[in-house]
């Protein structure tokens, strides 16, 4: 399969330029794509990694409007905050562009003219939503209105969430423009479409014959589309936030930002390149592979490529290996609703454990499927492996060395069969991991890696340098050095994974870099070498730390459920001798105590002016007994007594439930004699 490419373009999708980068990104973009042109690196192969942030479409113009200021403000701000998260992750990029850079203006404008003056367009007029009140034509996910299928308030111009049924908007019932609120109006626009219908004819054998190679999850979603038949897709959009369409007489029109976009990969690296870019991009030789998520496939796939060959002078992608989503705690992540862990904060939060997150996102990357990210995971991930298999190792090794031959690699005498049978395990990884990152199958590759420390520590438990010290040190210096050879060989393996503990480990070993192709020698490492200092590559995170972590996520998930609170619709009528009938009084709690062994539920004895009365009431999630006594509560007086745990319960004390599902007693404005009535 593998062709003979004489050097590698790597792409990672351009974030957009409206909000912060998040774990599910990392996970399905940027630490695979990093991993990848690590790996290039260490294999002396030429490649290129490009990214960028993408600064165009409705969404920021949206954000700029509910901050009262520019889009560009908007754009320059999370330009940098991207930039920066990625860099202190050690996502290698050669060049982080912009789309707003004027490099990518002209780039993208001059593109956009070769495929119209080529004829590669048909110009459609069609009646779309504007809003009289914005002054603006709408996205359909700007309108919403009630789903023609199952009726529920709430649905995009583009999909109904409740039931699933994709939508166009003019289907809405009752549409309502997100902008203003208004009610939108239908008007006639031109627009220019890229007939990716006259494309499916090469598209199609280029993908599901020529690419057999291609993850199943992006096969599925290319067949599923060649199989619904490709459409005309217009390229550009009546909005001011934008490249302007280079054509006579398109004022107002700018190209819409899933064209300009990925053109910004070209312009990112001309700018990195201006004299030798074509290289990259033009010439047969280079191998083109887009690093994406999921609901990127169709850009990636099949548009972008549309677009290529119909400008005619450029490569396809060899590969899109394409993620599936990562969740989080169970949930989709949703950064609207702030269910999601930002890379500046975590920065903040677990200063120097970039390599955990790393290490935690590819061992359960969303290669195949989606997949999920949980805080009790990573802990568990860093405390048995990265601690207790990795780190225990590596410490064991040095430590051991320091203390028998003050840090100087003893050399290896005479080989046992043990021994021998130890370095056969590994002798091979360097072929096992790059098998696996040449196919893209990231987890699996690091999971080799990690299994030389697997090796490392079964070696020394099984040798026990420890007590052979005693009787035969000689036998300890070739065991040490075995050990130290493995040590070493970590250190490579984890280049590309790990970037920032392999640069500790080879600090600790007082050696610059090893080259990549040693990986699974024996002699990485000199007798005679003095070591560095040991000190702990990872340390052990302690409760506390998820606890905050976790409590960070309930605190958004309650601020959601705040903001999203809706009262439920009120209850049929019932008539007025209904209510009558219900006595409701108000009493003073004399005392209230634990049920024992009933976690929800408090007993109470009630001063109700009569004879007292005993209540149990399922409030003790809610409130602590001593909190309540003398407070007034109050209770239905007639219900029939009923039996909870034992005790006989005389009515029932009212709270409100809020909408979290906190109780709240209800009680009197001011204090009134026990009994009253409430009417
Ligand atoms: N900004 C898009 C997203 O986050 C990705 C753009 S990728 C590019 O989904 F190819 F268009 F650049
Ligand atoms: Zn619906």
């Amino acid at each position: 399969m593998e062709k003979d490419f004489k050097r590698t373009l790597v792409t990672a999708a351009l974030p957009y330029a409206n909000g912060g980068v998040h774990i599910g990104h990392l996970a399905g973009v940027y630490v695979p794509a990093d991993i990848y042109v690590r790996y290039q690196r260490l294999k002396k192969k030429d490649v290129l990694f490009v990214c960028g942030s993408d600064e165009h479409g409705v969404p920021i113009t949206l954000l700029a409007k509910k901050k009262g200021c520019s889009p560009q403000e908007i754009v320059d701000h999370y330009h940098k905050l991207i930039r920066d998260s990625f860099e202190q992750f050690g996502i290698s990029f050669d060049v982080f562009g912009r789309t707003t850079s004027k490099t990518h203006y002209q780039t993208a404008s001059d593109f956009f003219r070769t495929l119209y003056d080529k004829g590669e367009f048909v110009e459609k007029e069609s009646e779309q939503y504007y809003d009289e009140e914005a002054h603006t034509f709408l996205a359909d996910r700007y309108i919403t209105g009630e789903c023609p299928h199952c009726h529920a308030e709430g649905a995009y111009g583009d999909q109904c969430e409740k039931c699933g049924t994709a939508l166009s908007p003019t289907e809405l019932i009752n549409p309502k423009s997100a902008v203003s609120g208004s009610k939108p109006v239908l008007r006639k626009t031109r627009h220019w479409y890229l007939p990716l219908d006259k494309h499916q004819a090469w598209l199609e054998p280029w993908i599901t014959e020529q690419h057999k190679e291609w993850r199943s999850n992006v096969m599925g979603q290319c067949k599923s589309w060649f199989d619904m038949g490709l459409q005309p897709r217009a390229v550009s959009r009546d909005l001011d936030w934008g490249i302007p369409v280079p054509v006579e007489g398109a004022d107002g029109k700018v190209l819409y930002v899933w064209f300009d976009a990925p053109i910004g990969y070209i312009s990112n690296t001309k700018e990195l390149l201006p004299d030798t870019w074509e290289t990259w991009w033009k010439d047969p030789s280079t191998r083109l592979v887009h690093f994406i998520g999921k609901d990127n496939i169709v850009f990636h796939c099949i548009v972008f490529p549309a677009m290529l060959r119909a400008e005619g002078s450029y490569i396809l992608p060899d590969n899109v290996p394409a993620n599936e989503f990562l969740n989080l705690e169970d949930r989709k992540i949703s950064t609207s609703r702030n269910w999601a862990v930002w890379l500046h904060e975590y920065l903040e939060e677990l200063p120097g454990k970039q390599d955990v997150l790393r290490y935690v996102l590819t061992a359960n990357a969303p290669e195949t499927k989606d997949n999920n990210f949980t805080w009790k995971d990573f802990q568990a991930r860093n405390n048995n492996e990265l601690v207790a298999v990795y780190g225990n190792f590596v410490n064991r090794a040095l430590v051991l060395t320091q203390k028998y031959f003050d840090g100087v690699v003893p050399a290896a005498g005479e080989l046992t069969e043990y021994d021998l049978a130890t370095i056969r395990e590994f002798t091979d990884v360097k072929t096992q991991v790059e098998r696996l990152l040449d196919e893209f199958r990231f987890r699996d590759a690091q999971k080799e890696a990690m299994n030389l420390a697997r090796i490392g520590n079964k070696y020394l438990a099984d040798s026990e340098p420890w007590k052979v010290i005693k009787t035969d040190p000689e036998r300890v210096k070739t065991i040490l050095n075995i050990a130290i050879q493995l040590v070493a060989n970590l250190a490579v393996a984890f280049e590309p994974f790990l970037p920032f503990s392999s640069s500790r480990l080879r600090e600790m070993l007082a050696v610059g870099p090893i080259d990549w192709d040693r990986l699974g020698s024996t002699d990485l490492i000199e007798a005679g070498h003095k070591l560095g200092t040991p000190a702990l590559l990872f340390e052990k995170i302690e409760d506390d730390v998820i606890d905050f972590q976790v409590n960070k996520l309930k605190e958004a998930e309650r601020r959601n459920a705040e903001a999203n609170y809706r009262a439920n619709p009120v209850k049929a009528d019932i008539s007025f001798d209904d209510f009558e009938k219900l006595d409701i009084r108000v009493g003073t709690v004399l005392e209230c105590e634990r049920v024992p062994k009933a976690d929800k539920l408090l007993r109470f004895l009630i001063a109700d002016g009569l004879d007292n009365r005993t209540i149990v009431s399922g409030i003790a999630q809610h409130y602590k007994p001593e909190e309540l006594v003398g407070k007034q509560v109050c209770f239905i007086a007639n219900l029939p007594p009923r039996k909870l745990r034992g005790i006989e319960s005389q009515g029932m004390i009212l709270s409100a439930e809020n909408f979290d599902g906190s109780l709240s007693v209800v009680t009197t404005l001011s204090e009134v004699k026990p009994g009253s009535e409430v009417k």
